[in-house]
């Protein structure tokens, strides 16, 4: 089975290429924007793929035609995607489109992720059924990129998901994980908001429901993310406990006072009911992630 990964430069690119290059029944190949910063070469064949441009994709695609297409190239910070619309959609909704067509001429499998930020938060758990309503213009381009697949005739999967936390090497951007445990570690004064609240999700067990939905062959819609829903404030205040770190700094503060260019929901996270059902989908607890940072970051 040949498998492409789009952004595997990236934390889930990363984790699913470490999962899939070491898979006798795999043919990887990790694309990626520019050069690749992984530095374990073997196992696995990268081409520099930017998936914005169609001629690329096409090339890339027609050329190694692969049976599965990984898409975890996207831009995902919020804000930026606020205020760069155009950029947004080019790289999160036609992207999209170009792999979806060249999904159908190989009749490939195209596995997208896409967002809790599709819905406004006021009536969260989510169910894969729920009626979404973007709040942001991310959400609302990773909602475009849903509707694509909707309407398409390719076989298509979309794992939706929540703040993904990890460890990898040379990443363009940081996580929630990392990043407080290094405020936590320094004793920085921390104001963290504690009326929004999120089921962080481990990108281990993101790649894992990726690989399940390709390898048992689901098709639709599936909520893949971590299973403890928690408020921000209290993700950090697990975190402190966890390392042992002092709670002390650490202010509580409503969303409003941030002043963010782009709207968030208030209380997302998922049921997970129909992933676990049908993909064998079994997230870690989030202390459970805990130990396994601590671990991979001890090594
Ligand atoms: N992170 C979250 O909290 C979160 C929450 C919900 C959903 N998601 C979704 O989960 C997926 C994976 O997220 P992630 O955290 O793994 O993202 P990530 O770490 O930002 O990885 C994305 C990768 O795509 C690469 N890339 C950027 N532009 C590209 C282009 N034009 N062509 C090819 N590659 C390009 C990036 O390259 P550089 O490294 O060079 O920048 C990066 O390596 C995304 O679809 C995201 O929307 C993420």
């Amino acid at each position: 089975m040949k498998v492409l990964i789009t952004g595997s430069n990236g934390l889930l690119g990363q984790k699913l290429l470490h999962k899939l290059r070491v898979d006798n029944s795999v043919d990887l190949i990790a694309t990626s924007i520019g050069e690749n910063r992984v530095s374990e070469k073997s196992g696995y064949k990268y081409i520099s793929l930017d998936i914005t441009n169609k001629q690329e994709i096409e090339k890339v695609v027609f050329s190694e035609k692969p049976d599965i297409i990984i898409n975890t190239a996207s831009m995902t910070n919020v804000d930026v995607c606020e205020d760069k619309k155009q950029e947004c959609d080019t790289l999160n909704v036609d992207a999209v489109k170009y792999l979806s067509d060249c999904a159908i001429n190989i009749d490939a499998h195209l596995i997208q992720i896409s967002t809790d930020f599709i819905f406004d938060g006021e009536n969260g758990p989510y169910s894969e059924d729920d009626i979404p309503n973007p709040l942001s213009y991310y959400g609302l381009s990773k909602l475009k990129s849903e509707t694509i697949l909707l309407e398409s005739s390719c076989r298509w999967t979309i794992l939706r998901t929540i703040i993904v936390f990890g460890v990898a090497e040379n990443l363009s951007k940081g996580n929630i994980v990392l990043w407080a445990k290094g405020a936590l570690e320094k004793g920085e004064p921390l104001n963290i908001i504690d009326d929004q609240f999120r089921a962080p999700t481990l990108a281990e067990d993101l790649a894992d429901a990726c690989i399940l939905s390709f390898q048992k062959a689901k098709y639709g819609i599936y909520n893949a993310s971590g299973k403890d829903i928690m408020s921000i404030f209290e993700i950090v205040e697990r975190i402190a406990r966890h390392y042992n770190y002092s709670t002390k700094n650490m202010n509580r503060i409503s969303t409003t006072t941030l002043n963010q260019t782009a709207g968030r929901p208030p209380r997302t996270g998922f049921i997970l009911d129909k992933a676990k059902k049908e993909l064998g989908y079994n997230p870690h607890s989030f202390e459970e992630c805990l130990s396994i940072i601590e671990k991979q970051l001890n090594n």
